[in-house]
């Protein structure tokens, strides 16, 4: 159901934001190091107009669920990181009237294409267009990052709503976390991106082993007297850790390596290597790889026409990104027969088809 449907009357404002796959640099926003993701062309919109009464509304039409929100109580699901972004504004000085808010979206979820990003910077993004709020596009990505945590309990990093917030579909986006520089580069020549579902879904929130790994890194990091594992560039370094922390510093340090390396501007087939390496590193030192993953990460890996391909994104089920050569889609139809046939249920997700 339409805006009009559901409250009424028409919306104010839309806006919206997209998906990101990551490339390279995966669980290294939350250890300060680098990270290498592009938009992708799945997008949450929002459509926002005043409320009538005292409350906020949020319907989603992708779950035709309506919420509305009494007092401070915070909601959960679909609506807390809609709440989190509204009430950390409010939290900051800003005067945010009741409003309606409908949201749709085509990025998937539980893929590690970061839907809960997309829907908190298209949130903020209408919001700041409704209400005229003097934010720019990075603090839109603090704030939203700021709801995943603090209201959806995902003690994550900046990369996906920085990415969100400023990456388009046409480059990469080079972002140092600590500073927040950022470069804009081009896609490896002759190369372009398939993104491919493993029909496994995560949840990274709450109990995951995602806090689990991020915990483990800041332990780490302090046995290492550094502020973060980003201080480290040498592998080697971590040899006197205790298990499991020995491994999963060291994905983390080498995982930076490559994302340097990558970011000076590498040939296809590196770049490819830098991957399929990056993906060991996440199955064997990080662990947050599953099985119907590294097997369709394998199909890929072996494809002729595929320079690397990796699991992207928290982990834990997820999609896979790999570099194909471009103009051959049909890699991606003749994967996923294989994928298919080993007995899972995988989709395209990039290329979309037009
Ligand atoms: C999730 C988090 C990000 C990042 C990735 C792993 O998408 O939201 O901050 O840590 O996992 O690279």
């Amino acid at each position: 159901m339409n805006f009009q449907q559901i409250f009424g009357n028409p919306p104010e404002i839309e806006a919206s934001a997209p998906g990101r796959v990551n490339l390279l640099g995966e669980h290294t926003d939350y250890n300060d190091g680098f990270v290498l993701p592009t938009a992708i062309p799945q997008r949450t919109t929002v459509q926002i107009g005043l409320s009538r009464d005292l409350q906020h509304h949020f319907y989603s039409e992708n779950l035709d669920e309506k919420v509305s929100i009494s007092g401070d109580h915070p909601p959960s699901g679909f609506a807390s990181y809609i709440f989190g972004c509204i009430d950390l504004l409010v939290k900051s000085g800003y005067k945010i009237s009741p409003i309606n808010i409908w949201v749709n979206s085509t990025v998937p979820i539980g893929l590690g294409l970061s839907s809960s990003a997309a829907l908190e910077v298209a949130t903020l993004r209408g919001v700041r267009s409704l209400f005229n709020l003097p934010l720019n596009d990075v603090e839109l990505a603090q704030i939203g990052q700021q709801a995943e945590i603090q209201y959806a309990g995902l003690n994550c990093g900046i990369m996906d709503q920085m990415a969100s917030s400023l990456a388009d579909i046409d480059s990469m986006l080079f972002l140092d976390t600590r500073t927040l520089e950022r470069r804009v580069l081009p896609f490896p020549k002759g190369a372009e991106i398939l993104v491919i579902d493993s029909g496994v879904h995560h949840a990274l929130a709450k109990d995951s082993g995602y806090n689990q790994r991020r915990a483990e890194c800041e332990e780490a990091a302090r046995l290492l007297q550094v502020k973060a594992l980003r201080d480290i560039t040498d592998p080697q370094a971590v040899e006197f850790l205790p298990e499991p922390l020995k491994r999963r510093a060291r994905h983390v340090i080498t995982e930076n390596n490559r994302v340097l390396e990558a970011a000076q501007g590498v040939s296809v087939e590196r770049f490819g290597e830098l991957m399929n390496a990056s993906h060991a590193s996440q199955r064997d030192d990080y662990e947050v790889s599953v099985v119907a993953v590294d097997t369709l990460v394998a199909i890929l890996q072996k494809t002729p026409g595929v320079f690397g391909a990796r699991l992207t994104g928290g982990g834990f089920g997820g999609a896979c990104v790999a570099l194909i050569a471009s103009g051959e889609e049909a890699i991606a139809t003749d994967v996923l027969k294989q994928f298919n046939h080993a007995g899972y249920v995988g989709h395209i997700l990039v290329p979309t088809k037009s």
